[in-house]
């Protein structure tokens, strides 16, 4: 899958395994520098792979934007909640390193997820985003169609404050204007990834 935004060069894929510790990198800087992720210690590799083995495992995706050649970003939807009336909804998450913010690649990835959750049959999609002051992730998502729900207030605290979350949410594929159709994999029962 190649991207088509307006930064040349850029794939955007499914993970590898070689792709992971790229993936942990801009993790951790995001989660140890601001407030997008309520997780407050970098996990290590291997519960990053466990994440990823677990959501494409339920035939979701798990994706990494690379600029020549260099893993640059990465973006998946895991569940959105676990019970089974859930089961077609998906949660969105989308992370861009800091030298690369700015130049297309959260577009092209938070694109090409809800063009696999779409074709895969899933219906909403919904962000969780912390802080109600991360301007790039709200502004991102409503340009890619999610419409504001609304906050929730001081639902976290980080780095000695409190931290609203932000819900927003866009439709995919028919929305809830047609009945759902079954997924190829179906997750009923499945544990619910922890989220960021
Ligand atoms: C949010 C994030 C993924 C955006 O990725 P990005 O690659 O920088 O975004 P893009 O360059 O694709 O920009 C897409 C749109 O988002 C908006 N945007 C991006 N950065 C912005 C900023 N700093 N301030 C305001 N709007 C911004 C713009 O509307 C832009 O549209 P445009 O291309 O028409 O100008 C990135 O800033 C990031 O990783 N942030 C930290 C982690 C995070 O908050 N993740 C989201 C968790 S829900």
């Amino acid at each position: 899958m190649t991207g088509t935004g307006h930064e040349p060069g850029v794939v955007i894929r499914d993970a590898g395994d070689g792709d992971l510790e790229a993936v942990l990198a801009i993790y951790a800087h995001h989660l140890l520098t601001g407030l997008a992720s309520f997780e407050e210690e970098p996990p290590d590799l291997a519960e990053i792979a466990r994440r990823r083995d677990a959501v494409v495992a339920l035939g979701l995706p798990y994706l990494v934007a690379a600029r020549a050649g260099v893993v640059s970003g990465f973006a998946y939807a895991g569940p959105f909640r676990p019970r089974p009336a859930y089961r077609n909804t998906v949660e969105n998450s989308v992370y861009v390193a800091p030298d690369a913010a700015g130049s297309g690649l959260g577009r092209l990835l938070l694109g090409a997820l809800v063009e696999r959750c779409s074709a895969a049959g899933y219906r909403q999609m919904v962000a969780v985003i912390g802080d109600s002051q991360n301007e790039a992730s709200i502004a991102l998502h409503a340009a890619m169609g999610f419409r504001h729900i609304g906050v929730l207030s001081s639902t976290g605290f980080k780095f000695g404050r409190w931290v609203d979350t932000v819900l927003m949410q866009r439709s995919l594929g028919q929305g809830d204007t047609t009945l759902p159709g079954s997924h190829s994999k179906d997750r009923a029962g499945q544990k619910k990834e922890g989220r960021d």
